[in-house]
Parts: C-alpha cells; sequence; structure tokens
C-alpha cells in the first residue's frame, strides 16, 4: 500500500499506539491480569442504576427516542444541550457566554485533534508553530496527535518534595517561554497522568501569558470541574473568552457515549463547527440526550457531589496507605493525589528503566502505565523519565491491593539488585 504522509504517520507504529497494544495483548491472553493500566473509570453501580433510569425515560417518550435515533443534529451540536449547558456554566460561574460558546464532539480526544491542529502545525506563511505544554508530564493522548512533527513544545515541572513521601509538580515560570512559534498553551486539570492541581495562581499566570501572547489557553478538564468534579482539593474554575475548555462525560462513566463538549469565544466554536462538519457531519446523540436528562434532574451536580467525587477520593487515599505500608523503606514518592483517577509513583534512581518495570509487572500479572510516555515534548535524556509509574485505581479494592503488593515486591527487587 503506497501511503501519503498522513498514512504514514497515523497508520504507522507510535509509542502510543505500541503501548495500547501491548496492554489489550496482555489482557486478551490473560484476562485474569490486574488491571491498573488505562483510563477507564470505574463501575459505580449506584451512578449507572441512575443513568439505566434515566435512558429508559428517554426510551418510552416517542418524541425524545425519534430526536435521539432518527434525526442528525447540526455539527455543533444540539441546540437545547448547547443552551442548557451555558444557562448551567453562567448560573454557577457566572461566565459571560451563550449556547454559540458552546459545541459538542465524539469524545474529548476528537475535539482535541481538531483544536490542536486548527492551531499548531504548518501555518499559511510557511512557518510552524507548536502546542506548549507549560507542565509536562502531560495526557499520553496528545501524543501523537498532530499532523505535523515537531508538534509538542514542554517545560520540565519545578518538584517540591513535601512530607509523608509526596511530592507536588507546579509549573516552572522561571523556565517557561512563549515565542512566536508557540500556538496555544495546554494543560489538563487535574492532571492525567498525575493527579495534580494546577493551583488558581498558576492557571492565573498561564491565562495572562496567553492573553499577552494572542493565544488560547486550552484547559482540559476530562476529570474537572464542573463535572465529572474529580478533584479532592479546592480549585476555582476558569473561562474566559482567551480559554477553549475541553469537558467530557466520559468520566462521569460513560465512555461509550463519546461526548466531549467545547466551550470556547465564538469564532473558535465556528471554526471548530465547521471541521467537525468536514470529519463527523454530526455528533453522536445518546450522550446529549442523557446529559440533557441529568441537567434537568440536577443530577449532572448531584451525582459528582454524591457519588463520584466520594468514590475516587476514597480510592485515592486507600491506595496511597496501602502504597506506604508496602513501600516503606524504598526511595519513592508518590505525587500529591489532588484528582483524576491516578496516582503517579516517582522511584528516584530505580536501576532499572520504568518501561522495564512494566515488562517485569506483566508477567507478574499487573498492568500499569510506564511513565515515560507521558513526558510529551520534552525529549532530552531527563532521568526523571525514566524513574515514574502511572497507576490505576479503579478496580475493586481487593484487586488493588494485591496489585500494589505486587508492585512494591518488584520495586524493591529492583533497588536490591542494583
Ligand atoms: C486528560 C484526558 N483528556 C482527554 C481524554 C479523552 O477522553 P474522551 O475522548 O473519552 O472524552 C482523556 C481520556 O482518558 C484524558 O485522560
Amino acid at each position: 500500500m503506497k501511503l501519503s504522509v498522513f498514512g504514514e504517520k497515523f497508520t504507522g507504529q507510535s509509542g502510543i499506539v505500541e503501548l495500547m497494544d501491548d496492554l489489550g495483548t496482555a489482557l486478551n491472553e490473560n484476562p485474569d491480569m490486574i488491571f491498573m493500566g488505562g483510563g477507564n473509570p470505574g463501575h459505580i453501580q449506584a451512578v449507572e442504576d441512575i443513568f439505566q433510569q434515566r435512558l429508559e425515560d428517554i426510551i418510552a417518550d416517542p418524541h425524545q427516542r425519534h430526536s435521539m435515533l432518527g434525526i442528525y443534529q447540526s455539527p455543533q451540536g444540539d441546540k437545547e444541550f448547547r443552551i442548557q449547558i451555558a444557562d448551567f456554566l453562567v448560573k454557577n460561574y457566572g461566565w459571560n457566554l451563550t449556547a454559540d460558546n458552546i459545541a459538542v464532539s465524539n469524545g474529548s480526544q476528537s475535539a482535541f485533534f481538531a483544536l490542536y491542529n486548527m492551531f499548531a502545525g504548518d501555518m499559511p506563511d510557511g512557518s510552524h508553530r507548536s502546542i506548549h505544554l507549560p507542565l509536562s508530564p502531560e495526557y499520553i493522548g496528545y501524543r501523537d496527535i498532530g499532523l505535523s512533527e515537531k508538534f509538542f513544545t514542554a517545560t520540565k515541572p519545578t518538584i517540591e518534595i513535601l512530607d509523608d513521601n509526596l511530592f507536588k509538580y507546579g509549573v516552572d515560570f522561571s523556565k517557561l517561554q512563549l515565542t512566536e512559534q508557540t500556538a496555544a498553551l495546554c494543560v489538563s486539570r487535574p492532571t492525567n497522568p498525575t493527579g495534580n492541581v494546577l493551583t488558581d495562581h498558576e492557571i492565573s499566570l498561564l491565562d495572562e501569558m496567553a492573553k499577552a501572547h494572542e493565544i488560547p489557553l486550552i484547559i482540559d478538564g476530562a476529570y474537572g470541574l464542573p463535572f465529572p468534579n474529580i478533584l479532592f482539593t479546592d480549585a476555582k474554575a476558569h473561562w474566559n473568552q482567551n480559554t477553549i475548555l475541553a469537558l467530557s462525560l466520559s468520566k462521569m462513566g460513560l465512555p461509550g457515549l463519546r461526548t466531549g463538549i467545547i466551550v470556547a469565544n465564538e469564532e473558535i466554536i465556528q471554526g471548530y463547527t465547521n471541521v467537525n462538519t468536514i470529519v463527523n457531519l454530526a455528533c453522536g446523540t445518546l450522550g446529549p440526550a442523557l446529559a440533557k436528562q441529568l441537567f434537568n434532574s440536577g443530577e449532572i451536580t448531584s451525582l459528582t457531589r454524591d457519588y463520584i467525587t466520594p468514590f475516587y477520593q476514597q480510592r485515592s487515599q486507600a491506595t496511597l496507605q496501602l502504597f506506604r505500608e508496602n513501600l516503606k523503606g524504598l526511595p519513592y514518592h508518590i505525587h500529591k493525589p489532588e484528582g483524576a483517577i491516578f496516582l503517579w509513583l516517582w522511584f528516584k534512581d530505580l536501576p532499572i528503566s520504568s518501561k522495564e518495570l512494566y515488562q517485569r509487572l506483566k508477567k507478574r500479572g499487573v498492568l500499569i502505565v510506564p511513565g515515560e510516555n507521558f513526558f510529551v515534548g520534552i525529549d532530552d535524556d531527563w532521568s526523571h523519565k525514566n524513574e515514574c509509574i502511572r497507576v490505576s485505581y479503579v478496580q475493586p479494592a481487593d484487586v488493588v491491593k494485591q496489585g500494589v503488593k505486587i508492585i512494591a515486591e518488584e520495586v524493591s527487587k529492583a533497588y536490591s539488585k542494583s
């Protein structure tokens, strides 16, 4: 097959494709694997029961049923849904926006593909622009999303060592430099993979920098405010005309519905809508139909407050405690868990790479994700890149307990043989 440049890049092997393949194969070959690798949300029965009830309500109503099954919505997304979201954001945060500032996508991943490539890559004047990540490690799913090379640049974080074997990354404003080639700033908040939540102060400084350079600040709120609100620390939601906020229904427990939501100024929303028309024609309707019910009933807030946030907060604390018990005496640090659904562990001067640790754990029946894949935009051989792993804690507690024990055994073996 003779492939285009696009074809070569997107059909070829990339780090992320290989890793996901490997995770998938491992699971197929050994369904009893302890799966602490992927980004799947946890199974919260009470929440799923409510989704079931609301879906039954939709199916029982001929008007809603037909609108969901039999009608192409506009490429910007179901208008009634966009009005609901806009009203919700105005009421809760006082943001100055309307339904024209909202667009729907088939999952936020596809929104990022469109948005990033709208701003970065080869420019009409022959120059080249990149998306800058003010703090990398960042979400692995950005890594291969660019239509051209050198798509991301990044700034290494500051590392603050905290009590009780915790640490926290910060944006290193002394090193963060924007140039004519910077197309946009992007942060996930809370951050996948680390569970970091950028402080309000960091966000406001990034906002000022982006405005001064006339580039957008993109905030990936897949785990964030206002929903699914998987935050265990106080943080203010942020948006203004220069911010692109990307939300998703996935981490509420609905990754199968593939629904993302973009909040941005009207020019960006219009541009995105045109891209979406070409690529997708229209978005799926199941997510918006269900979410409309949740907005109407107020469950969009109560589900997160009563079930989702407490579920992950309890899990993160319990898993942290397990690691503390099992890693006692080893030179480990864990990123302060402030949100999202993972713990990020750092084994300083680990004699083997995180990839090797991943392979050894896979042999022992435990799947984690090696950290080096998350350092998007950092191309040098910073040793820290090979010393971290990401561990999901969404599996049932007894499974997580067993996984933590095996991880600790392998880490201990790796240190003792150095
Ligand atoms: C930080 C972050 N952003 C975006 C996504 C994409 O999610 P979705 O396409 O399901 O909305 C994910 C998925 O894991 C994520 O972790």
